[in-house]
């Protein structure tokens, strides 16, 4: 189309692709959550509706981007890996970023009323996003490894911290205090000598964060077509779900949201296809 006079100014538009043939992390974060999590009543240390919310957001984004072959969220973050070859928006990094951040966004507040019935949002959230590239799988289990430390540096901390105040009486400085300079065995020994708590048998979600990945239907379930798979399938429809329509099959996969240790090799010796090109 000829330009106008005024057009010139598209050349300032500068291009910005990602190198090819890298792994492509895009980790979300919620904005100013401390005060989100607040205003919103979300129950401390851990807001089931609020991490089952930001599931379903991972899981939407996953069903639309099909380069996404793994997501780890803890808290108000959720990480996504796409694969290598991953040719989306000609790995243009602002179009990826932006798009898939908006997405997530959008789904979080389309969501919320299923998980927070009795609150409606006081504002409208907001999550930036980061894009890093990596080079090679031992980056990216090191990144995960990270992520799933963190998440029980994090829970193992808060989960002490909030006994302390809700059932030992201490009020926050002092819960503060007494947790200052302790190391992971202290706090195990806080939970399970003042209090009882075994922190190992405490709910996974919490102590593990969510992985999501693709696994494939057993042919029992895509012969009924009804969504009930393995793992936790979230309430949004099965749109992976394998149907079988004039001899054109769709993929035979569904996003499910796992629980489990992402740092030793078992979980990834049994998914070499999140690795793979
Ligand atoms: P920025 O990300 O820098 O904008 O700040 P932030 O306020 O979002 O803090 P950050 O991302 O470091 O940490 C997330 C915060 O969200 C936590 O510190 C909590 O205050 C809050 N949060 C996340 N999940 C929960 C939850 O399940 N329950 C409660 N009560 N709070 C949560
Ligand atoms: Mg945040």
């Amino acid at each position: 189309m000829a330009g106008s006079k005024y057009a010139y100014v598209r050349n300032f538009e500068l291009p910005d692709p990602l190198l090819p043939g890298t792994f492509m992390l895009l980790r979300l974060d919620g904005h100013s959550f401390h005060r989100f999590s607040d205003e919103h009543g979300f129950t401390k240390p851990n807001d089931l509706r609020a991490l089952e919310l930001m599931d379903h957001a991972a899981k939407d984004l996953m069903e639309q981007y099909s380069d996404i072959v793994l997501a780890f969220g803890e808290s108000d973050e959720f990480s996504f890996l796409l694969r290598k070859s991953a040719a989306l928006y000609n790995r243009r990094q602002s179009k990826i970023v932006s798009t898939l951040t908006s997405l997530f966004t959008s789904s979080y507040v389309f969501h919320w009323a299923k998980y927070f019935p009795d609150c409606p949002l006081k504002y409208p959230p907001s999550f930036d996003g980061r894009l890093v590239l990596y080079p090679s799988g031992r980056e990216i289990r090191d990144y995960f490894s990270w992520r799933q430390t963190d998440t029980h540096i994090n829970n193992l901390y808060n989960t002490t911290f909030w006994v302390l105040v809700q059932q030992g009486g201490h009020n926050t400085t002092d819960a503060h205090a007494t947790l200052k300079g302790t190391f992971s065995k202290d706090k195990h020994e806080i939970l399970f000598s003042h209090f009882q708590i075994n922190y190992n048998a405490l709910d996974a979600r919490f102590r593990k964060g969510s992985t999501l990945v693709r696994e494939e239907l057993p042919e029992k379930t895509i012969a009924n077509d009804d969504g009930a798979g393995t793992g936790e399938p979230l309430d949004s429809g099965a749109p992976a779900a394998a149907v079988k329509m004039r001899g054109r099959t769709k993929p035979r996969t569904q996003v499910v949201v796992l629980h489990c240790d992402i740092i030793k090799d078992d979980f990834w010796d049994a998914r070499p296809e999140i690795l793979a090109d």
